[in-house]
């Protein structure tokens, strides 16, 4: 229990930490892999070099600050961040190597600022919030080692099958090399791949998510592969994995994870709307919900630059014609001639209000979507205008998690 007087200090100090947050966790980063340089192994560099992770802490400890005397308020984000953690294989040991080094960079950007008083109430309120993500990441990892083929840490999976779904995205098979069994996933739901890549010092670890139903012998991913563009550089994981690994190569891969997922307890129509190779947890949703619960009114929007890098474009069609409750839409930004001459597309440019409420039957939907940021924003900003109700909306980022409200 932290004594009011900690709390107070905590709380005086979040202005401080809003102001200087980033400062902090740049810092920080800089402290722990210098300290501790076999961690460079779990981060994830190019996140690193945007700078992305260190504002999805700095947000994360603003948040627990703010909320210190009643952590529990902010249980769904931990929940969230636990399961990313688990996926990566954080465990509690890790907690005081990353309080300790959280600590000296405070004091080191505070400066004279950072009294011994300031100080001690952070170390005792990042105890605190340690125990808060100890105790449910330790709750995930027992249900990972307890579930039907479930397995903690990364479990070899050999590559049964390696299919070319568009210019750049590839889906591969995994099937677990022990041919034992493997845990059941909830659609929406993501795994981490960690792989060796010759000539470099350190592992990689990629989250990618599953792009087929439950219950299959194997897990799918179809990953896209991050050409360089402009100042942004080739993403050397999914680049790697496009070259260089194929049929029968080994992936090691850590327990299905995440919280974006489906309402198991809403009937109501739903929408998918997704961007580029943001569809991939949206068509684990559509085609398990096909599967499972063939009446609901489904409504599956997806938007790509043209017809070459749509992907799984006939799955998402086979299943639509099979079934009057589904209705899908495909809006080109850029439409090659052969789209225009195939008419493979429902509409050009950007997805925009009038057309959503042309296309979607009824706004008394369940909205799920997922994609690039700037196009997250867009629909978030659209639905918004549509006054659709917030608990209604759900939305998934890849990579760290940002916010949407700049839009
Ligand atoms: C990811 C917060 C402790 C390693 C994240 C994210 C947040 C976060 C907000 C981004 C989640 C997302 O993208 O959805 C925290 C907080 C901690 C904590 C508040 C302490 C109370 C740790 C520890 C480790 C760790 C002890 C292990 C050394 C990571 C890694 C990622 C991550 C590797 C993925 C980032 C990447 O590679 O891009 N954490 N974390 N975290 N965390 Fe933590």
């Amino acid at each position: 229990m932290l004594s009011s007087e900690t709390i107070r200090i905590i709380k005086s100090t979040v202005p401080v930490l809003e102001k200087h947050g980033t400062d902090i966790t740049t810092r920080f980063y800089q402290l722990l892999f210098t300290n501790h340089p076999e961690l460079l192994n779990i981060f994830n560099h190019a996140n690193q070099s945007k700078g992305k992770q260190q504002t999805a802490l700095a947000n994360a400890v603003y948040a627990a600050a703010l909320h210190i005397d009643k952590l529990e308020m902010i249980l769904p984000v931990v929940k969230q961040i636990a399961h990313k953690h688990r996926s990566l294989g954080i465990r509690a040991e890790h907690y005081p190597i990353v309080g300790e080094n959280l600590l000296a960079a405070i004091k080191d950007v505070l400066g004279d600022m950072a009294t011994e008083e300031i100080m001690q109430a952070w170390a005792e309120a990042y105890g605190v919030i340690a125990n808060a993500f100890i105790g449910v990441e330790a709750e995930l990892y027992q249900q990972s080692e307890k579930q039907k083929g479930g397995w903690a840490g990364f479990r070899a999976f050999r590559v049964d099958k390696k299919v070319k779904e568009s210019d750049v995205i590839t889906s591969f098979y995994l099937v677990p090399q022990d041919r034992e069994a493997i845990a059941s996933f909830k659609p929406g739901q993501y795994i981490s791949v960690k792989l060796e890549i010759p000539g470099e010092s350190n592992t990689h670890i990629r989250q990618y998510s599953l792009s087929d139903t439950p219950g299959k012998p194997y897990y799918r991913i179809s990953v896209k592969r991050e050409d360089a563009i402009l100042d942004k550089p080739t993403g050397k994981v999914s680049a790697y994995l496009h070259k260089h690994i194929d049929q029968e190569h080994i992936l090691w891969l850590s327990v299905p994870s995440g919280e974006f997922t489906l309402d198991e307890h809403d009937s109501r129509p739903i929408v998918f709307i997704s961007g580029g190779v943001g569809l991939t947890p949206l068509v684990s949703m559509l085609k398990t919900l096909a599967e499972t619960n063939p009446n609901r009114a489904i409504t599956f929007i997806h938007a790509a630059q043209n017809g070459s890098v749509h992907a799984l474009k006939q799955e998402v069609e086979e299943l639509a014609s099979c079934s009057p409750q589904i209705s899908a839409y495909w809006c080109y930004g850029k439409p090659t001639n052969l789209d225009r001459e195939m008419n493979a597309y429902d509409k050009e440019g950007i997805i925009d209000l009038p057309w959503l409420q042309q296309v979607i039957s009824t706004k008394e939907a369940s909205f799920y979507f997922c994609g690039p940021v700037p196009f997250m924003r867009t629909v978030n900003s659209l639905l918004k205008k549509w006054k659709i109700n917030a608990n209604d909306i759900h939305y998934e980022f890849f990579g760290p998690s940002g916010s949407l409200e700049d839009a």
